[in-house]
């Protein structure tokens, strides 16, 4: 399993975190952009966050908790992102979002909130190359990863077996020493709190992998 990690909720500030992040051996960083509307809060400002993300070392795991994601796909390729990730329930122009992701060379992921039935998105399934599927209410860092979760990963994960696609399955919410054994068989984690609230980044990764190995 891949660990994508968020810097979303931290004891220190963006810069510092991104940078402690980039030092440990995550395999993404991830970039959570709340715009306030599709989320009561707003996290960004795409002119502060720039200068902070342009220099990236790990591949960015961009994801996009906003109304509009069409508005922001321009400003955000210049940070040459492996992924960007939308929401299901944000846009009705899924299909011409993919379209201009993909236009754009950059990953198509398509994110799904924990209320929303799983089989919403099977109309897109073969167009996308990760599933983003939130063990949390999008909108905020540190809550309790919602337990429902684990079916829907296995109904996620049947559907793409039994129809030969290769989409990548992602988690995010909620995932710390505990929860991760409830998510084992998915592709990438997105870690928060459980790592950048902690004194020592990289160990709480060596930590989630050595649970995973066991
Ligand atoms: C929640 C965000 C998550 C969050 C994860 O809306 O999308 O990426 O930062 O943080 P933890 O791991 O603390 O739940
Ligand atoms: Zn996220």
């Amino acid at each position: 399993m891949q660990i994508s990690v968020s810097y979303l909720t931290s004891f220190y500030s963006k810069e510092k975190t991104i940078k402690l992040i980039e030092e440990t051996k995550a395999d993404y960083l991830h970039v959570d952009l709340m715009d306030g509307l599709f989320v009561p809060n707003k996290n960004f400002d795409l002119k502060e966050i720039t200068p902070l993300l342009i220099n990236h070392k790990l591949p960015l795991d961009i994801h996009l908790m906003v109304l509009d994601p069409l508005l922001y796909i321009n400003d955000l390729k210049k940070l040459n992102p492996e992924y960007i990730t939308f929401h299901l329930e944000a846009t009705k122009d899924v299909i011409k979002t993919i379209q201009v992701l993909k236009e754009n060379h950059i990953k198509v992921g398509l994110s799904i909130k924990p209320q929303t039935n799983i089989l919403e998105l099977m109309p897109y399934l073969s167009f996308v190359d990760l599933v983003l599927v939130m063990s949390v209410e999008p909108g905020a860092g540190g809550q309790s990863f919602l337990k429902e979760t684990s079916n829907r990963l296995k109904t996620l994960i049947n559907y793409r077996t039994e129809n030969n696609l290769s989409f990548k399955i992602e988690v995010d919410g909620g995932i710390n020493n505990n929860t991760i054994l409830l998510v084992k068989d998915v592709d990438i984690a997105v870690i928060g709190s459980y790592i950048c609230k902690s004194n020592n980044y990289n160990n709480q990764i060596m930590k989630i992998q050595s649970i995973l190995n066991d």
